[in-house]
């Protein structure tokens, strides 16, 4: 609420009977309802032509689960000038309008948290309890930016000034949260924004653009645009009358909009490998519930998630330790994001080159302690696989997989540990399990991450309690953290007014 303080969003309690009954409605209700015809619109109009882009359900592949229209050329353009006339007025609303409609956005979201998971699961292929979070991190970037930019510009005497236009280009792998959070920010900050949702999540950011408009965005401020990867879409990142641009996506698009043009102003987080340090002195049942958890989480589609363990010797030759974790990864429930009691859940499209490989194929000298299969003759949907005898250096080493698919590093020690860690052209997360003290403050200084982990999984930052993001080529800009109290500071620039002493 305004003037309160920020407060992380509670998940729903899914031991209470009635909030497993309201959600299964919810699901029953998107399941049953005719695909959605979704426009562009730009300045508030909607344009429709022919819904060429198709958007899938991964848990029922071949089905339509809706149709989306992609602008034109003409469309871009028109998006850019309404979007830098709209300026004009926006940037001039204070602090207190602007963090009063995302208060307003944070309200509308949890009261239809239902539809927006509902739309999850079938844009996202996402599991109740993998979408619900995402829902209350999105209320934590409404609620939380509001607080961080007003605390932090209205109770100074330097002056924020916003940039422009900001380009909003998130993932499809939180296709809630991460535009929700991109868009709110520069929205805060005084900037207007178009959003060209993923084109595998086309759904999930028209829900969170039509709960936006209906909190009081104005429709010239926030705009809607579907765009093709192509021309069209560049043109977005491109233009001159685009001030800054906000992906999270994978490293080799970061690059490609930077040759595209090398000024740009790009906020990015990108790609990792990550991985989780298993010590002799970890607590080994933390140890593989933890990894279990961030490497299987979401069928492993997380840029945070761990694809590697490395771990040392006497853990790594202990039989028991292996079964273990061959028995939690296999118990994990593989099916249908629709089936409440799925863990694993499929991939958002068939397996292509890198995660194809990891699924199917060994490199020299691994094995599979446990191999992934295809469920349910989906293509999308498979069990968790493990790798082991994995080395460094290795192709799973250097490559990103992005799927359900765990390899096995051994090491002889904590120092082989960190230098196979940190050998890496990426940053992202990276854990270790270890009940003792003097391992992780070594590792602590170390490490060389964005977000260091301890005894604990690598995914599900919280909004305020661990700011999000990399180091090394898994960021671009200027690497402040999403959910962190300077992000929104990074989309202005500063302006110190000084008056005669
Ligand atoms: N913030 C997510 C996590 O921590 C990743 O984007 O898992």
């Amino acid at each position: 609420l305004p003037g309160q303080p920020f407060i992380n969003e509670p998940d729903t309690d899914w031991t209470v009977p009635a909030n497993r009954t309201w959600i299964h409605d919810c699901r029953e209700r998107r399941l049953a309802a005719e695909p959605e015809q979704i426009p562009v619109v730009i300045d508030g109009e909607e344009i429709g032509y022919d819904f060429r882009g198709t958007g899938s359900d991964p848990s029922r592949p071949g089905v339509v689960a809706y149709r989306y229209a992609l602008a034109k050329m003409s469309d871009v353009n028109n998006a850019l000038d309404v979007s830098e006339r709209a300026f004009a007025d926006w940037s001039k609303t204070s602090i207190d309008e602007r963090k009063a409609l995302l208060d307003k956005a944070a309200a509308l979201i949890a009261a239809e948290r239902g539809e927006i998971l509902a739309a999850m699961t079938l844009d996202g292929g996402k599991s109740i309890v993998e979408a619900d979070p995402e829902i209350s991190e999105a209320i934590d970037f409404a609620t939380y930016y509001a607080r961080s930019f007003d605390a932090l510009v209205n109770h100074s005497d330097v002056e924020a000034q916003p940039l422009g236009t900001f380009v909003v280009a998130p993932p499809w792998n939180f296709p809630f949260a991460i535009p929700c959070g991109g868009v709110l920010a520069a929205l805060m900050a005084g900037n207007t924004v178009i959003l060209k949702p993923a084109p595998q999540a086309v759904l999930c950011g028209w829900v969170l653009a039509q709960l936006l408009w209906k909190a009081g965005i104005p429709k010239d401020v926030l705009q809607f645009v579907p765009a093709p990867d192509n021309e069209i879409g560049k043109r977005l990142i491109t233009s001159e009358k685009t001030a800054g641009v906000i992906l999270t996506g994978a490293f080799d698009t970061a690059k490609l909009f930077q040759s595209w043009k090398p000024e740009l102003n790009l906020y990015a987080e990108t790609s990792g490998k990550n991985s989780l340090i298993i010590t002799g002195a970890a607590d080994l049942d933390l140890a593989v519930k933890d990894l279990v958890r961030s490497a299987f989480g979401n069928a492993g589609q997380k840029c945070s998630a761990a694809s590697i363990a490395i771990i040392e010797a006497e853990v790594y030759d202990n039989p028991i330790f292996m079964q273990q974790l061959k028995d939690a990864a296999e118990s994990l429930a593989v099916g249908s994001a629709w089936d409440p009691a799925s863990v694993v859940t499929p991939v958002i499209q068939a397996p292509e080159e890198n995660l194809s490989e990891a699924l199917h194929s060994l490199k020299d000298g691994e094995e599979w302690l446990l191999e992934p299969t295809m469920v349910d003759n989906n293509p999308c949907l498979w069990s968790p696989g493990i790798r082991t005898g994995v080395k460094p250096g290795s192709w799973y080493h250097r490559t990103e997989c992005f799927g359900p698919v765990l390899g096995l590093i051994r090491v002889e020690s904590l120092e082989e540990a960190i230098a196979v860690q940190n050998d890496s052209q990426f940053g992202l997360t990276g854990g270790i399990h270890s009940l003792d003290p003097r391992e992780i403050a070594i590792w602590r200084e170390k490490v060389e991450v964005g977000n260091a982990y301890i005894n604990r999984s690598t995914t599900g930052a919280i909004v305020n309690r661990q700011p999000f993001g990399g180091w090394k080529n898994s960021v671009f800009g200027p690497g402040t953290k999403a959910g962190g109290p300077n992000y929104t500071l990074t989309l202005c620039r500063w302006e110190q007014v000084a008056l005669p002493s």
